[in-house]
């Protein structure tokens, strides 16, 4: 049972199939309001779904690909049309190429740019309409990363001052609205943010987590649950876990409506180097 009540709500997760997006919903759900959550990957999203149905709750998913401003549209409107209202939008679902500008491939810039900015900005405008439709008292909640906080963060991190940059435009946009934007900014998290990664790094991850020996790691895919969780209790100092972000959300959306908790940064206690 969790400690928050959002009974009555709907909450709308993007990038819910994986790390911090997945653990956002299961949070949510567990305070007793309806998730509809989105990805990519289905199976991954049922797998979602069922942790958040056997904890109590209520799930539904879509298939979307926030890089179409239609499809979030389309995933806010059947939230609404499921539910009657909209209270809390996590845009989550983002992604990285950290590879240096001047060797990149553009397609990972445009990846970033669609996915980090272009999508998030369509979910923050559909929402707001939404729960302006319901009177909704709401949060936009906005995934963000330290990367924001460091002037010299390659595409990834400009993607990342582009969301912070937005979340206080919003702000001032929603100042007499009862609407509130959340920039949440985590740290080194383990999740499958790192899938893109030279796979040097993924094999490095793996070996942290002492399981998985046998393990192909291929890039582009995602690590087992079962390894991400083992590299986050074998260096507990370097990488935080998904649910201690979800714990941050849940502080930002569960204040009285007279306290607007504008940013949050989660990191673990000391920087990971790769
Ligand atoms: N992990 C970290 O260290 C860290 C640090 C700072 C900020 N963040 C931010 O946290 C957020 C979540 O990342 P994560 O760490 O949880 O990584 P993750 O495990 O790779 O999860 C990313 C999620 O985003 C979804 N996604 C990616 N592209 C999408 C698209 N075009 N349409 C719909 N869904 C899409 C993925 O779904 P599919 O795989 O199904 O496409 C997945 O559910 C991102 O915004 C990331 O920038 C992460």
């Amino acid at each position: 049972m969790s400690e928050h009540d959002l009974s009555g709500k709907t909450a709308v997760v993007t990038g819910a199939s994986s790390g911090i997006g997945r653990a956002i919903a299961e949070h949510i759900g567990a305070a007793g309001a309806h998730v509809a959550i989105c990805g990519r990957t289905q199976s991954a999203m049922d797998a979602t779904k069922e942790a958040i149905e056997a904890a109590g709750g209520s799930c539904t998913t879509a298939t979307t690909d926030v890089r179409d401003p239609a499809q979030v549209q389309a995933l806010v409107d059947q939230a609404v049309a499921d539910t009657g209202r909209l209270d809390v939008m996590v845009n989550n679902a983002g992604l990285s190429y950290p590879d240096p500008i001047l060797t990149a491939d553009p397609e990972g810039w445009r990846a970033m740019l669609e996915t980090n900015v272009l999508g998030l900005l369509a979910g923050c405008q559909a929402a707001v309409a939404a729960m302006r439709a319901c009177g909704a008292t709401g949060h936009l909640v906005n995934i963000s990363s330290v990367a924001a906080l460091n002037p010299a963060s390659g595409v990834y991190g400009s993607t990342k001052h582009a969301v912070n940059t937005i979340c206080n435009t919003l702000r001032q946009e929603l100042m007499d609205d009862p609407i509130q934007v959340v920039s949440i900014m985590p740290g080194a998290i383990a999740t499958n943010f790192a899938r893109n990664f030279d796979p040097a790094v993924l094999e490095g991850v793996r070996a942290m987590s002492g399981v998985g020996e046998d393990l192909e790691v291929v890039q582009g895919e995602r690590l087992p649950d079962e390894v991400l969780t083992g590299a986050q209790a074998a260096l507990s100092d370097v990488l935080a876990g998904p649910d201690d972000v979800a714990d941050a959300v849940m502080y930002a959306i569960t204040r009285p409506p007279s306290v607007h908790i504008a940013e949050l940064v989660v990191r673990p206690n000391r920087d990971l180097q790769l």
